[in-house]
């Protein structure tokens, strides 16, 4: 579990207002839900026999001796919350929700045991054009973040329930004849989830995969046209997709679309965002049958392909822009006013004071890495203030003009 330091949350802070924008333009609407909810309605959601269930999950008895756990991810309290409060029934929802999710697993770059999450579930609709969207969605934040050539889009269709079943059980036929060759985990997901089988690193088992049977061949009619119509539909919007065949998500609730964006700018920990369909899992909980489609992304991992391509535009960096310091101690008194004078005349400029000791003042100033730098100082004619760009410094500036001289660098240094 990290902390994440002042030199990093500019960079997050960037990145968050980016979704925000994004969501916000598509009619997004967030929701907050509890960091814990109870045990059984992650074990019921995301599935038993899932690693995340089986062995990453925070659980404790609080003081009643109640089951609680620290959300691994935030669907299914996203479900719970739109159930208990009537979201769900008969009509739709665009939903978006931010925060720490967490997961007992070998820490590892990108992969941390308290990360973040942003999230988007949609609710009531049925058609894949509510799938489209969601990854239009996100393809735009891509876009807008200047990380889309660095992301791969792959896509799968996993079918109905039933359809699957069947796949299933003729994918364990097939192993069963190789089960000494499979690595120790596929033999273990053998029994419990044969499907994540598909998933293995394993060199050996990749092998005896390729002639195993393929989930595209079992689908029912109807996966198969909404898979159509989801393909024929990113297609008309430009977006390009990898079909991966043997993408299956590793948690139980998914139907029909899944998706991952991948980089392979980030090492083993590759997947940025994923998502897909869950139409049972509201019914599955208790509701009435809903269809449903979301995805989230990952925040650390953004943060670090954004770090890693350097695509964080350099005001975006630092938490202000003009840093404003006294030359002497006799205007000492003059820093604060002068800041406050400024905010009062020009509202999006970020400002720092210097309020600690005078030596080597120039220097300081500069490595704060602010773009413009002020600096008070007693002239013949008063207290003036000198105004440095990185380029070049102006003359003496009367304090009375400072506004229209510091709004004037201001709208010339914003241009870039
Ligand atoms: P997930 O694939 O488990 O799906 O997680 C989504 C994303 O969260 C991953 O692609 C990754 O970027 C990030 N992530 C997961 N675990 C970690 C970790 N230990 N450290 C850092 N980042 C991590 C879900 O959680 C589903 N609830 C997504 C969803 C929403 N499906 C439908 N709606």
């Amino acid at each position: 579990m990290n902390d994440i330091l002042p030199g990093a949350t500019p960079i997050w802070q960037y990145l968050e207002r980016q979704v925000k924008a994004v969501l916000s333009s598509y009619g997004y609407d967030e929701i907050r839900m509890p960091i814990v909810e109870q045990t059984e309605l992650f074990k019921r959601s995301i599935g038993e026999v899932t690693d995340i269930v089986e062995k990453e999950m925070y659980t404790f008895d609080d003081r009643n001796g109640e089951s609680l756990t620290l959300r691994p991810e935030g669907t299914a309290g996203c479900v719970r919350a739109g159930e208990e409060h009537g979201l769900l029934f008969n009509q739709t929802q665009r939903l978006w929700y931010q925060g720490a999710m967490f997961r007992y697993e070998k820490p590892q770059k990108g992969r941390y045991r308290q990360f973040h999450q942003i999230g988007v579930e949609t609710f009531g609709m049925s058609s894949a054009d509510i799938d489209a969207e969601v990854i239009m969605l996100s393809a735009r934040l891509w876009e807008n973040l200047g990380i889309l050539d660095a992301v791969t889009l792959q896509l799968n269709s996993l079918g109905s329930n039933e359809s699957r079943q069947q796949y299933k059980e003729d994918l364990v036929t097939y192993l069963n004849k190789y089960v000494e060759q499979l690595d120790e985990d596929s033999q273990r997901r053998l029994k419990s989830n044969p499907l994540r089988i598909l998933d293995s690193k394993s060199e050996s088992t990749q092998l005896i995969l390729q002639d195993a049977p393929v989930l595209s061949d079992y689908l029912d009619d109807d996966s198969k046209a909404h898979f159509s119509r989801l393909t024929e539909l990113l297609d008309q919007a430009g977006i390009k997709y990898e079909i991966n065949t043997r993408l299956v998500r590793g948690l139980d609730y998914y139907c029909k679309t899944v998706f991952e964006w991948v980089t392979d700018k980030l090492g083993a920990q590759g997947t940025v965002c994923a998502g897909g369909r869950y139409d049972g899992l509201v019914q599955q909980l208790g509701g009435k049958a809903t269809p449903a489609v979301g995805f989230a992304m990952g925040v650390e991992r953004l943060v670090l392909l954004l770090e890693t391509l350097d695509a964080v535009p350099e005001s975006e960096k630092n938490s202000f822009d003009l840093y404003i310091a006294a030359q002497s101690k006799e205007v000492q008194g003059d820093v604060i006013r002068c800041a406050e004078m400024l905010r009062d005349g020009i509202s999006d400029l970020r400002i720092r004071t210097h309020c600690a000791g005078l030596k080597n003042i120039n220097n300081k100033a500069r490595q704060t890495g602010a773009r413009l730098i002020l600096l008070i100082q007693q002239s013949e004619s008063g207290v003036v203030g000198v105004l440095w760009n990185g380029t070049e410094s102006s003359a003496q500036i009367p304090l009375k003009e400072l506004p229209a001289v510091v709004a004037q660098q201001w709208a010339i240094v914003k241009q870039g």
